[in-house]
């Protein structure tokens, strides 16, 4: 069976770029695929951050994947430091991948840019992704459009691990991006994508925003100055957001639905509706879950032994390759 392997970072509060360029994709495909789910805590650590957000933030976040749909009886949901095979193969793939390929990383930049502290964790992180990804012998990364490079980075460090231990010992993986809301921009500033990190509280729809938020911020969003309906992402970035964020949400084309509207004013009451329809089974899951962690807790748990299993065979192998003194 193909395996899927993805991760979220604890950072922030999950919005709807996540949910519908990644999340929701694991949910739909987990009965398919071979499912496995990691809350990258490790990764949130390049930036600083409070020690009790961090730990809240990790439970909140497994709590709301649940939430969304993963089942744990299906596929594997685990916290990625209850799993410390990641720190040890991300050292190996560290060694193997290049100064330069982390240099020219184009999220490293970005973050570099806007944090006055640069540690070298934050230099490093996509080799830490690439040990995530590579440890489980994952097929497929379902990720959003801004994961595309990390995983050609995986996929580089992986054939050259392998090309220089004359054997294939990790297994390449693929990208896996989704037709429609692999991009979701900011609705204040449609250049920039929905992020946790950006400072633009109303141009973020939180997964957890209640009905009247996601109608007010989704009705304020910045449209474009003429008056019609287009999908034209370089022209019409506003308009283009709306529409491709009501096509992710009702399952269709936004091109198509472009022809539907001939007025801003109805694209953004439809778009909204949308929304709120759709994450209201969400939101209601996770008012059951948040007052019970033990539930959560004991997930974890269960998922962190399963993948600990496919983990550590994985770095058994990778250290004996590349010629690590066996301790046994
Ligand atoms: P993170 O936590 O920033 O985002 C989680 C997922 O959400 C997607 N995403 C978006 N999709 C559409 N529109 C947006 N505006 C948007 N913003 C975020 C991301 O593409 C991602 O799929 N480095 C990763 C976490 C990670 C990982 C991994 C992912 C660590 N190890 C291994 C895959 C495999 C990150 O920071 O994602």
């Amino acid at each position: 069976m193909t395996r899927a392997f993805s991760g979220i970072q604890p950072t922030g509060d999950v919005h709807l770029g996540n949910y519908l360029g990644a999340v929701r994709r694991w949910v739909d495909d987990q009965h398919d695929v071979d499912s496995i789910f990691c809350v990258v805590d490790l990764h949130a650590l390049t930036i600083p951050k409070d020690p009790e957000v961090l730990r809240s933030k990790t439970l909140q976040l497994a709590q709301l994947l649940v939430a969304c749909g993963l089942e744990p009886e299906t596929c594997t949901l685990f916290v990625q430091s209850h799993v410390p095979e990641h720190s040890g193969l991300a050292w190996l793939m560290e060694c193997t991948a290049s100064f330069g390929e982390l240099s020219r990383m184009v999220q490293f930049k970005d973050k570099s840019d806007r944090n006055d502290f640069v540690s070298a964790g934050l230099f490093t992180y996509p080799a830490l992704q690439a040990a995530d990804i590579l440890l489980y012998d994952t097929d497929v990364v379902p990720v959003g459009d801004d994961q595309r490079q990390h995983i050609e980075l995986a996929r580089d460090v992986a054939t050259r691990f392998n090309n220089r231990c004359g054997s294939d010992v990790l297994v390449v993986p693929e990208h896996v991006i989704p037709p429609v809301g692999a991009r979701i921009m900011d609705l204040q500033n449609p250049g920039d994508k929905m992020s946790k990190s950006l400072d633009s509280p109303q141009g973020t729809v939180l997964v957890l925003d209640d009905p009247k938020t996601i109608e007010k911020k989704i009705k304020r969003a910045v449209t474009d100055t003429d008056n019609e309906v287009r999908f034209d992402v370089a022209d019409k970035p506003g308009v283009s957001n709306l529409l491709s964020i009501l096509g992710a949400a009702t399952g269709r084309d936004p091109e198509a639905l472009a022809d539907d509207y001939e007025m801003y004013g109805p694209l953004k009451a439809d778009t909204a509706e949308a929304v709120v329809e759709l994450l209201r089974p969400v939101q209601q899951r996770f008012a059951d879950l948040v007052d019970d962690p033990a539930t959560t807790t004991q997930i974890l748990s269960t998922g962190a032994a399963k993948a600990r299993e496919i983990a550590s065979a994985t770095l058994d192998r990778a250290q004996r390759a590349v010629g690590l003194l066996s301790p046994s």
